[in-house]
C-alpha cells in the first residue's frame, strides 16, 4: 500500500498522482467485491437504464465506496491537468447547467427526443428541425454534455440516451428539478458574487436582500408562486430527490432510543414521510406535524391516503403553526415531546433558525430531545491518525451501519478533510441557499453555537446513508443566578 507524501512511518512516500491513482483502485475493488457478492451487474454509463444502486437502500460499502470514488476521480483531475487550463475550464463550468437547460427546456425537449430515438440515437439536424434551434449552436451544446458523459455521440452529430442523462427525461421527477436549478436558481446565481459585495443590494440577511432577488427582482416565494409550473416541478422533484439523496434516514438513525412512548414534533413537516414511517414501525408512537396552514390539505390527504389506520387512531394530528411564532404546544411531565426539524433549517440564516429554536420553549422542558436533520458537510479533524482508503473499506467491509458509526473512522486519506467532490451535494446545498435564501452551510460547530444559543445542547452528529446528518440536542435547564 503506498504512503502518502509527507507520511512519517518510515515507508517511502510515494507521489500523489500514484497514491491518488492506488487508493481509486481499493475503493474500486471496494465497490465491485460488493457488485459481485450480492449478483448485482456491472455499472454502465452507455446504457440508459438505472443500475440497482440507483436507488433504494445501498449496502455501507458502495454508499461510502462511490463517494471515496467521485472524490479520488476529481482529485486526480486537478493533480494532472494545467492549473491554467482548468481555471478557463471551470469558469466556464455555468456552461454546464445552461447546456442542460437547454435540452430539458428547449420545445420538445432535446432529451425526450433524444430518449425516443432508441439506441441507434438522433441526429442533429432532426433535433434543430423539430425544436428550431440551429444546429450546430446544438451541437455545440451537446457536446458541452458529451464532455461531462451526458449523452453519447455514436457517430458524429448523432445523439443516444445513457444512465446519467435518462433521469432528465419529460416525467422523472429529477428532470423536473433540474429544470428550476439549471434555469431560474442558476440565473439568480449568476449575480450571487455581486450580491455577497451588496451591489445593488442592502447589507442584511433577508431573503429580499438575495441574488435570486438582485436577478429576478422578486425574493423566491413570490416569484415561485407567480411561476406555478416550476412550483410544481420544483416539489415532485424535491420529493423525489429525498429518496436517491436520503435512502437511509430512516434505517441508520437508533430511533429505538428514543423511547416507546414518543410523541414526534414534526416542525416545518411538509408531507412528514418519515415520521410516517416511524409511526408505522412504532406502534406507541404518536406525531403532531407542523406546517403553514396553507400546506395542510395536501398534507392531511397523504396521510389519509397512505396511513389510514394511524389517522383513524388518532395517533397524528395535524397543527397550522407557523414556526416564527411562538408554539402552541404545552410541555408535560408525563410524555414529553421529542423535536425533529427535518431539511429546514438549511433555508434560512441564524437570526430567523434561532427564532425557529427559541419558539419551542413553551414545549420544551429541560431534558426534551430535539433531532435536526440537515446537510452538514464533514471538516478537517487535523489531529486524527490518517488511514488509508484499502484500511477504511477493509474495516468497514461486512459491518451494519451502527457497526460503522460506532468505529468513528476518519475519512481515509487522500481525501482528507470531507469526500471532496463525493460530498459535492452537500457542500453545493449550502451555498446554494445562499443565492437562493440568504443562507448559509452549516458545519458541526456551526451548529453547535445555534443550537447553544436557543440552550439546545449537542450531545452527538449521527452520519447516515443521506445527504443529511441527525444532530442530536438536548434543551438546557435555565441558568440559576448564584448569590
Ligand atoms: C424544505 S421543506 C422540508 C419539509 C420536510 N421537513 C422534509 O424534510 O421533507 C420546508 C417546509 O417548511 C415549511 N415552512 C416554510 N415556512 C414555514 C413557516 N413559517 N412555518 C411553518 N412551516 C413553514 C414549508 O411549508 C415546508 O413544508
Amino acid at each position: 500500500m503506498p504512503k502518502f507524501p509527507g507520511a512519517l512511518d518510515g515507508d517511502a512516500a510515494v507521489d500523489t498522482l500514484t497514491a491518488l491513482v492506488s487508493s481509486l483502485n481499493d475503493a474500486v475493488d471496494a465497490l465491485q467485491t460488493v457488485l459481485q457478492a450480492r449478483d448485482l451487474p456491472p455499472f454502465e454509463l452507455d446504457s440508459a437504464n438505472p443500475h440497482p444502486l440507483d436507488s433504494g437502500l445501498p449496502d455501507p460499502v458502495s454508499w461510502y465506496a462511490r463517494k471515496a470514488i467521485a472524490g479520488l476521480c476529481s482529485k486526480i483531475i486537478a493533480t494532472v491537468q494545467n492549473p491554467a487550463e482548468r481555471a478557463v475550464v471551470v469558469s466556464n463550468a455555468w456552461l454546464l447547467p445552461v447546456a442542460l437547460n437547454v435540452v430539458i427546456e428547449s420545445e420538445p425537449p432535446v432529451v425526450d427526443l433524444i430518449a425516443e430515438a432508441g439506441s441507434s440515437g438522433e441526429t442533429v439536424g432532426n433535433l434543430a428541425a423539430k425544436t428550431g434551434i440551429d444546429a450546430a449552436k446544438l451541437r455545440s451544446i451537446l457536446r458541452v454534455l458529451t464532455s461531462e458523459s451526458y449523452f453519447k455521440e455514436i457517430e458524429p452529430g448523432r445523439y443516444a440516451l445513457n444512465r446519467p442523462a435518462s433521469v432528465l427525461v419529460t416525467g422523472n421527477a429529477i428532470g423536473d428539478l433540474v429544470s428550476f436549478t439549471s434555469g431560474p436558481s442558476m440565473r439568480g446565481g449568476s449575480v450571487l458574487s455581486k450580491a455577497l459585495r451588496h451591489e445593488g443590494l442592502p447589507a442584511g440577511e433577508k431573503y429580499e436582500q438575495t441574488a435570486f432577488q438582485l436577478y429576478h427582482h422578486k425574493p423566491l416565494y413570490p416569484w415561485m408562486m407567480e411561476n406555478s409550473r416550476y412550483l410544481t416541478r420544483f416539489h415532485r422533484g424535491m420529493t423525489q430527490l429525498e429518496l436517491y439523496m436520503d435512502p437511509g434516514i430512516s434505517s441508520d438513525y437508533p430511533w429505538e432510543e428514543l423511547g416507546d412512548a414518543v410523541t414526534l414534533v414534526d416542525i416545518g413537516s411538509g408531507r412528514g414521510g418519515l415520521t410516517m414511517t416511524l409511526l408505522k414501525r412504532f406502534p406507541e408512537w404518536k406525531a403532531v406535524l407542523q406546517d403553514r396552514e396553507e400546506a395542510l390539505p395536501a398534507i392531511k390527504e397523504f396521510w389519509e391516503k397512505q396511513a389510514t389506520e394511524i389517522v383513524e387512531a388518532d395517533r397524528v394530528s395535524f397543527v397550522a403553526q407557523d414556526f416564527f411564532e411562538e408554539t402552541h404546544l404545552q410541555s408535560t411531565d408525563n410524555a414529553p415531546f421529542v423535536f425533529m426539524i427535518k431539511n429546514v433549517l438549511h433555508n434560512w440564516p441564524d437570526e430567523p433558525c434561532l427564532k425557529i429554536l427559541r419558539n419551542l420553549a413553551p414545549a420544551a422542558a429541560p431534558g426534551s430531545t430535539l433531532l435536526v436533520c440537515t446537510y452538514m458537510p464533514a471538516i478537517p479533524v487535523p489531529s486524527t491518525k490518517h488511514i488509508s482508503v484499502k484500511e477504511y473499506f477493509d474495516q468497514i467491509s461486512g459491518k451494519d451501519m451502527q457497526e460503522i458509526q460506532e468505529m468513528h473512522l476518519p475519512i481515509p486519506e487522500p481525501l482528507w478533510a470531507d469526500w471532496g467532490y463525493g460530498s459535492a451535494y452537500e457542500t453545493r446545498s449550502g451555498a446554494t441557499m445562499t443565492g437562493l435564501l440568504n443562507a448559509a452551510g452549516r458545519d458541526i460547530n456551526d451548529l453547535r453555537n445555534l443550537l447553544q444559543a436557543a440552550s439546545w445542547e449537542v450531545v452527538s452528529a449521527t452520519e447516515m446513508r443521506s445527504a443529511a446528518s441527525m444532530i442530536k440536542a438536548v434543551k438546557q435547564a435555565p441558568a440559576v443566578l448564584l448569590n
